[in-house]
């Protein structure tokens, strides 16, 4: 196999996002903005944004949600950067992942110096069922969607597989959920920024509030494995298996890593990236992992030359819980079958051996499909350069991976982050 490199090093050396969560009052527009605001915000030195030569943004269906097509150059306009080269890229919950690696290539290519990569997507307009069908256009709409198929159930055939293949129980998945709800609420700007035991308190002041029995649990398990707070969505999935229905908007900044240290001195090197493809999962023959993401993580690890015992942080993409499992034996942290175990043992939380998610990850920070690639950017940046408050990791990140799903796992996406 031949050994790629990239033609000339590239740094990260801005990140920011817009707060997640639903806000009826704001358009997409509103939240690239903030999120440009926030990259802003964060480059160390001097930055003049007409230095920026060219944007990529990743956005799954702002037709669907928004009525508006046509969003690179609106965006572009509304963070005053036309007439610079202004490009949309779409590949489902993956689109700004890829738009990543759009950008990375721009600048690793030599034809740019200066890019900025978004994520936007606005998806709280429509109803549910909506926001449902409009998801379920990232299957594959001639076998999958007329047979009945939506996201969370695409993940729960894969939960149903994976459990019946390794003996896993429902309880490793609500520890997924539980984790990262706990890594939330240390996030601002996280749309669930709370733990379980604070939805817990919640859901009981609400009762008192309203003149209910207050309701009982235990501990968070049993929150959890109640029917009535945690309701069935597909099964083994339940509420607190899912992602939500999330507004928001990421943005990084990219530059070649010759002219960094103008922007900062400490920047992040993105080392490594690996894409592929698969098909739809109905042509599968194993819902156990997602071969695209095996490849997209090797080509990332052979580019970067590391392995995956050197990544000490992961942003996963944990849309449903099962996906994460699947993502952290996919990716080389566990071997097959083991994944469900970790989590249960709690080498995944955000002190233990292999922190995954320390942002909230899809299920707690929020999942505006298009904007989550970057949305993972964004937390290694913060962790990497050992900025992200309470939710800091305690150990030096010199290495570190994000890891980004499109649909059922046709598209995936994955880079890898050194910081000298
Ligand atoms: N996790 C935890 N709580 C959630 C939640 C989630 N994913 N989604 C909604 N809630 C909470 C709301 O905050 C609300 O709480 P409250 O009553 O205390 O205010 C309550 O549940 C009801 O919210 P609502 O918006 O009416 O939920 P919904 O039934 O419309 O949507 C799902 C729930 C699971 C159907 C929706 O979140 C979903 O479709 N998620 C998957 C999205 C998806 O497929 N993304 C692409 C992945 S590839």
């Amino acid at each position: 196999m031949t050994q790629r490199k990239l033609g000339r090093g590239v740094a990260m050396v801005g990140a920011g996002m817009s707060q997640f969560g639903v806000f009826p009052e704001k358009d997409t527009r509103d939240l690239f903005v903030e999120a440009f605001w926030a990259m802003r915000d964060s480059v160390d030195k001097d930055f003049d944004p007409h230095d920026i030569e060219a944007l990529y943004i990743g956005n799954y269906s702002s037709e669907l949600f928004e009525g508006q097509g046509h969003t690179a150059p609106i965006m572009a306009d509304w963070v005053g950067l036309t007439p610079i080269a202004a490009t949309r890229v779409e590949d489902a919950c993956a689109s700004s992942g890829v738009a990543l690696r759009q950008g990375i290539m721009a600048v690793a290519s030599g034809l740019h110096d200066v890019v900025l990569v978004g994520g936007i997507e606005k998806m709280n307009n429509l109803p549910i069922a909506e926001v449902t069908n409009a998801l379920a256009t990232a299957g594959d709409v001639l076998y999958e969607i007329p047979a009945g198929f939506t996201f969370p159930g695409f993940y729960a055939a894969m939960a149903t597989a994976y459990m019946d293949r390794y003996g896993a129980r429902p309880e490793a998945l609500m520890k997924v959920g539980l984790k990262n709800h706990s890594n939330g609420a240390l996030n601002p700007k996280a749309q669930f920024n709370m733990t379980i035991a604070d939805v817990m308190l919640r859901k009981q002041a609400s009762a008192e509030k309203k003149g209910r029995p207050i309701p009982h649990w235990d501990d968070e398990m049993a929150f959890l494995q109640d029917d009535r707070a945690n309701p069935m969505i597909a099964w083994p999935l339940r509420l607190f298996d899912c992602s939500p229905v999330t507004d928001g908007a990421t943005a990084v900044l990219l530059v070649s890593t010759d002219i960094a240290k103008n922007f900062t001195d400490d920047p992040i090197n993105i080392i490594g990236s690996g894409q592929a493809s698969d098909r739809a999962l109905h042509g599968r023959s194993d819902l156990t992992s997602i071969n695209a993401a095996k490849l997209a993580g090797q080509q990332a690890y052979d580019l970067a030359g590391v392995t995956v015992h050197d990544v000490k942080i992961a942003e996963v993409h944990d849309c449903f819980t099962i996906a994460e499992i699947i993502a952290t034996e996919d990716l080389g942290f566990f071997s097959p079958g083991q994944g469900h175990e970790a989590v249960e043992e709690g080498l995944t939380a955000r002190h233990g051996p292999h922190p995954i998610n320390t942002s909230g990850g899809l299920k707690s920070k929020g999942h505006p499909v298009g904007a989550s690639g970057t949305g993972q950017a964004v937390e290694i940046f913060t962790q990497m350069r050992g900025r992200a408050s309470k939710r800091q990791v305690d150990r030096d990140v010199d290495i570190a991976l994000t890891h980004n799903v499109g649909g059922t796992g046709q598209t995936a996406v994955v880079h890898i982050y050194q910081r000298d």
